[in-house]
């Protein structure tokens, strides 16, 4: 079949990755989508088990920082579009290990765009280079303001740090080769298939298990989530209408407090699991705070909702209720996430508490 156009999709394993595959897979049959993961602890393929065989989809195996590789990739499929979303993830890993995260974001960030860049340089018509990005790199706020397109770049922890850069390059191959490009700063996002490193589908195994729930600080820390299927929307917005060289914000316009958001989910576990109301809550356990550890980010995504019509589908209370019920019903997907590596990761983490 001839194709209207060849799409890859950097990280399609991981979390959002794999909802913006399955959107785009799903949504458009004339275009191929191929899926790039190295399949770190992170990736996962059965993240895309209802996809997997669709005749426009492919997976490719392989490291965005293999430049050798990363180049005989874009010879073969020419590639009309890139979203690029192959990233390690998790602040606190960042904390760990901050040299793994710069190779990753930042070295993989410029071999894409260099790889691009060599194809498509002698036409960029039809092109487009998406990079996909966060609100960490804004830095934190105090009790008043949002982030906009045009907050200065202040991050903190090394993976905000080599977002941050990489999206410096993105830019940087914008202004100087004319590369089209666009990027997104996301804020918090949740839903299925996320993995349970980061705070909302952490709490729910935990509560589970009844497990201590790790608050870190006070919980006093706001966050802006937002449905993961509400960015993989966006994202599809962005890459077809998106403007060249311009950053659109995605946000919930949904702030809660670590603290609040824990006790809601408290709440929805103990209603879900039949149990004593505030039986969940009695497993809150405030352990030592992550260094540097922004207060507060909000997005303001008006821009986007003004110019490209979109906005958020769903209502928080709902879609963490979704969320729940999805990580009861698919047990077995947790149980083979959080075998192996990932108990060796756990205690590590919150070894001193
Ligand atoms: P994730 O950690 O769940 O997935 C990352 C994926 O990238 C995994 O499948 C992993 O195997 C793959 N990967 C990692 N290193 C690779 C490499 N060297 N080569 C090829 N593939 C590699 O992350 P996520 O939460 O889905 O985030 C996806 C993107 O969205 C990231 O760029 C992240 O910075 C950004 N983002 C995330 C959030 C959030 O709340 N999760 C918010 C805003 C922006
Ligand atoms: P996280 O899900 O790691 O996302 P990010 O650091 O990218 O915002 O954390 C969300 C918030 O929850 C953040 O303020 C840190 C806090 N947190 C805890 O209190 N306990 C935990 O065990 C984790 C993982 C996070």
């Amino acid at each position: 079949m001839n194709y209207q156009k060849t799409i890859l999709v950097t990280g399609g394993a991981g979390f959002i990755g794999s909802h913006v595959v399955r959107l785009l897979v799903n949504k458009y049959p004339a275009y191929r989508i191929i899926n790039l993961d190295k399949l770190t602890y992170a990736g996962n393929l059965n993240n895309l088990s209802d996809v997997e065989h669709a005749d426009n989809y492919a997976f490719v195996k392989g490291d965005i920082t293999d430049a050798g590789f990363i180049t005989s990739l874009f010879e073969e499929h020419r590639f009309d579009m890139v979203v690029h979303l192959a990233a390690e993830s998790h602040v606190d890993r960042s904390i760990a290990n901050p040299i793994e995260f710069v190779i990753t974001n930042v070295v993989g960030t410029c071999v894409l765009l260099n790889a691009a860049r060599n194809i498509w340089k002698d036409d960029y018509s039809g092109k487009r280079f998406y990079h996909i990005s966060t609100d960490e790199v804004y830095g934190t706020l105090g009790e008043s303001g949002l982030f906009t397109e045009t907050t200065p770049y202040d991050p903190h922890s090394p993976y905000s740090a080599s977002k941050a850069s990489s999206d410096h390059f993105v830019r940087a191959y914008h202004d100087t080769y004319g590369m089209p490009v666009v990027i997104s700063n996301c804020s918090n996002n949740y839903g299925s298939f996320q993995f349970p490193e980061k705070l909302i589908p952490l709490a729910i195994n935990n509560i589970k298990n009844m497990k201590p729930i790790p608050v870190y600080g006070k919980g006093e820390n706001v966050r802006d989530w937002l449905w993961v299927e509400d960015h993989a929307r966006a994202i599809d917005v962005i890459l077809h209408n998106g403007k060249n060289g311009d950053t659109y914000n995605i946000g919930g316009f949904n702030e809660w407090k670590n603290i609040d958001l824990i006790h809601l989910l408290c709440r929805i576990m103990d209603n879900k699991l039949q149990r004593e109301p505030g039986t969940s809550a009695k497993l809150i356990t405030y352990v030592t705070d992550r260094p540097g550890h922004d207060m507060r980010y909000a997005i303001d995504a008006q821009k986007l909702n003004r110019e490209l019509g979109w906005k958020p589908s769903v209502d928080f209370e709902q879609g963490l209720e979704k969320t729940v019920e999805w990580y009861l019903a698919n047990q077995h997907w947790l149980e083979q996430v959080t075998s192996g590596a990932y108990k060796q990761y756990y205690e590590q983490q919150y070894a001193t508490n």
